[in-house]
């Protein structure tokens, strides 16, 4: 039963050791998380998240020939590497059965930020339900937004909230960054996917996207529970598995 839930807006803002013991959900809705997602969805192995390129650019030369490097600066493909950060670009063609090695501005930072948890699960709207569900039987849940270079994003505040609304339905006790998130959450409950999609535009990530060219890539991360997986961070060889919550023969 889930006892405590905190969110934190930002990784810099989080004290790595109050995360001993607990469940950590890392967040990048546009799109760090979204992408690593579907990339598992697509039938990637698992997925090695990186800070910078160069270390990135070392690990898939160990890992060859069933390697694919993905992943942004600027929000843009890397020179060199097969795939950027969109979530459609890893195609079950591109990346199935294949190690992704990958590393982004903000996601793969916020993932580091969380090395001392007990257990680092990767959510966006694509998983909500299924992290929702995983998080249910945790004692202590952290929820840890990535943001944009050290400022708050909506688009992770709000899937922190969409996730709080759903534990609070339960006796919990939580933060007032948790808080906060609900009641941000709360007039897009019932919203359509359109409309979500629509508020998503509406924030400095989305509008960003929009600028380069990549703004189909905000529907995409707008849409619900499209698959049950509950990609996990393994601590000890800092790989993402598709995890537990595997069902209808995604495996
Ligand atoms: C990041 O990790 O900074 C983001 O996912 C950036 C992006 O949208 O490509």
């Amino acid at each position: 039963m889930v006892n405590r839930v905190n969110t934190h807006f930002l990784p810099q803002w989080l004290e790595p050791r109050n995360l001993a013991g607990s469940t950590v959900v890392v967040i990048d809705i546009l799109r760090a998380s979204t992408t690593i997602i579907s990339a598992l969805a697509a039938g990637a192995r698992t997925v090695h998240p990186c800070r910078e390129v160069a270390e990135a650019v070392h690990i898939a030369a160990q890992l060859e020939p069933a390697v694919v490097l993905g992943g942004e600066r600027d929000g843009l493909r890397i020179e060199g590497f097969q795939l950027g950060n969109s979530p459609t670009e890893y195609t079950t063609e591109v990346v199935g059965g294949k190690s992704i090695v990958f590393t982004t501005t903000n996601g793969t930072l916020a993932m580091e930020s969380c090395r001392e948890a007990d257990r680092i699960l990767i959510g966006a709207f694509a998983n909500q339900s299924v992290v929702v569900e995983a998080l249910a039987t945790q004692p202590q849940v952290d929820l840890v937004c990535a943001g944009t270079n050290g400022e708050v994003t909506r688009e992770d505040v709000l899937f922190a909230g969409s996730v709080v609304a759903r534990l609070s339905r339960s006796r919990i006790v939580m933060n007032d960054a948790s808080r906060l998130a609900w009641d941000a959450w709360c007039h897009l409950e019932s919203a359509s996917p359109e409309v979500l999609t629509k508020t998503l535009q509406d924030s400095q990530g989305g509008r960003n996207l929009v600028k380069i060219g990549h703004g189909v890539d905000i529907a995409h991360a707008a849409q619900m529970d499209t698959t049950n997986l509950l990609p996990e961070l393994d601590v000890r060889n800092w790989q993402i598995h598709r995890g537990r919550g595997v069902a209808d023969g995604e495996s």
